[in-house]
């Protein structure tokens, strides 16, 4: 599995991390990767689809990409969209687990592929298939952005009834959906490992599959984590 982001303020590298944490209580070790860095010489994707990347053990550990990306003026960032263009050339694709980092995202039904309009145009603009699609919401922080931008977020706040004050810095990110995401991600990536057998479907791929006292063991572990670390503030 690689495990890639796309980020300018942070929250989707925290979104990827908090991933990678509840994959490893899974023991599944992925290193989420900034595409910022990696993309310039993206042969970590075509590597990805013959398995050659960096530190594979197995070709199944190739078969899922993850992308958290996050949306700057209605779009995911360069990278993100590099990316994802790549991704589509490639003769076998491995799965693909979108997820869109986005203000959006904060208003009920507007986090799934179809309600979320940036998520919903990424998909069709790309002719993606992904496994999982999902939007996120991110952060607002009114101070870390220059002054023509604050004025824009805070214009597009004040039509969608969000906050305007400068002094906002708030953190919409559901961490606990974070979590459960990083369980379907493990579930999907065991089911590539272990191919499913003549009478399973992957539409069987869904929450059910996680084992209920491992899904609380594993939140209590990554809820003691974060805050240890100050990740839920
Ligand atoms: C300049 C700028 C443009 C943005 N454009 C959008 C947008 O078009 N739609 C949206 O829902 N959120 C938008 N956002 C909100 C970001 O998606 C959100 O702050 C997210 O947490 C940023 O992720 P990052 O911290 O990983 O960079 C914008 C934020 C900034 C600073």
């Amino acid at each position: 599995m690689e495990l890639f982001y796309a980020t300018r303020d942070g929250q989707s590298r925290r979104i990827a991390e908090r991933i990678a944490a509840g994959l490893a209580v899974q023991g599944i070790r992925v290193l989420p990767q900034d595409l910022a860095i990696v993309s310039p010489g993206l042969p970590s994707l075509a590597a990805v689809e013959t398995g050659q990347a960096a530190g594979r053990t197995s070709p199944a550990a190739a078969q899922l990409v993850v992308l958290v990306a996050a949306v700057r003026y209605g779009l995911p960032l360069p990278e993100a969209e590099q990316f994802l263009a790549r991704y589509r050339k490639l003769s076998k694709p491995p799965q693909l687990v979108l997820l869109s980092v986005n203000l959006t995202a904060r208003k009920p039904g507007k986090d799934t592929a179809q309600g979320n309009v940036y998520l919903r145009k990424s998909i069709a603009r790309h002719r993606l298939d992904p496994v999982f699609a999902l939007a996120i919401a991110g952060r607002l922080d009114y101070a870390r952005y220059g002054f023509w931008d604050r004025q824009l977020i805070r214009f597009i706040m004040r039509l969608t009834g969000g906050p305007t004050d400068p002094a906002t810095s708030i953190e919409y990110t559901p961490w606990p959906v974070v979590d459960e995401v990083a369980l379907r991600i493990a579930a999907l990536h065991g089911r590539i490992a272990a191919p499913a057998g003549p009478n399973e479907s992957t539409a069987a791929l869904n929450f059910d599959s996680v084992d209920p006292g491992q899904l609380s063991r594993a939140k209590k572990i990554i809820g003691m984590t974060a805050m240890w670390r100050g990740g839920t503030r």
